[in-house]
């Protein structure tokens, strides 16, 4: 059985290649980030609000193709100047940091909305939801905007337990066409 992160990389393993430009919406320790540098993408390109956090991450990690912002995803089409191959959100708390500061819907819609635009044609984003209070919100939101897409533009999976109740869980998207949302 694999985790619900374990099941975003795989889904996002297929666009993978080492020209490939790839989007970490959630830096935090770097597991998603470190996951798209051992794939040997071309450049990492992250968000981070907690800047000890990323501070941290980045100087651990050491590698000069992650490019990591402190700020806030919503406002990923700062930085992004380029259309992107993967991206992920991993939304929550950061373990072992602040679990106060975490990803909220609204911001997190805004990002999502954004990074579907800045997505290549084929390329995928993978965002992994932790249900619980806090979660199930951004969860309902993000899933209900997503439900909305025109399935002739993108793809949309979402990778559920049917027996557990309240575990993190992967929605997959695809992108179809050379196209905003
Ligand atoms: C579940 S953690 C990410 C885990 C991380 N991908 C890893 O592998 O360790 C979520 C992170 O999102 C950050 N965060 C919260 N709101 C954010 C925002 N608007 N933009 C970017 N990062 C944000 C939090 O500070 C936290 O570190």
């Amino acid at each position: 059985m694999r985790s619900a992160v374990e099941m975003s990389h795989l889904f996002l393993r297929n666009v993978l290649h080492s020209q490939a430009v790839c989007v970490d919406a959630t830096l935090g320790h770097g597991k998603d980030s470190q996951f798209f540098l051992d794939q040997g993408c071309r450049q990492v390109i992250a968000f981070e609000i907690q800047e000890d956090v990323l501070l941290e991450t980045v100087q651990r990690i050491g590698d000069s193709r992650l490019e990591a912002h402190c700020q806030g995803h919503e406002t990923m089409e700062e930085v992004l100047t380029q259309e992107v191959d993967a991206m992920i959100f991993n939304f929550g708390y950061c373990p072992h940091a602040d679990s106060k500061i975490k990803t909220s819907w609204s911001t997190s819609l805004v990002a999502v909305q954004k990074g579907l635009q800045m997505l290549r044609k084929k390329g995928r984003m993978a965002l992994v939801f932790y249900p619980h209070a806090q979660g199930q919100m951004e969860a309902e939101r993000i899933e209900s905007y997503l439900s909305t897409l025109d399935s002739q533009d993108y793809w949309v999976i979402a990778f559920h337990p049917l027996n557990q109740r309240a575990v993190p869980y992967l929605v997959g998207v695809e992108k179809r066409k050379e196209t905003s949302c």
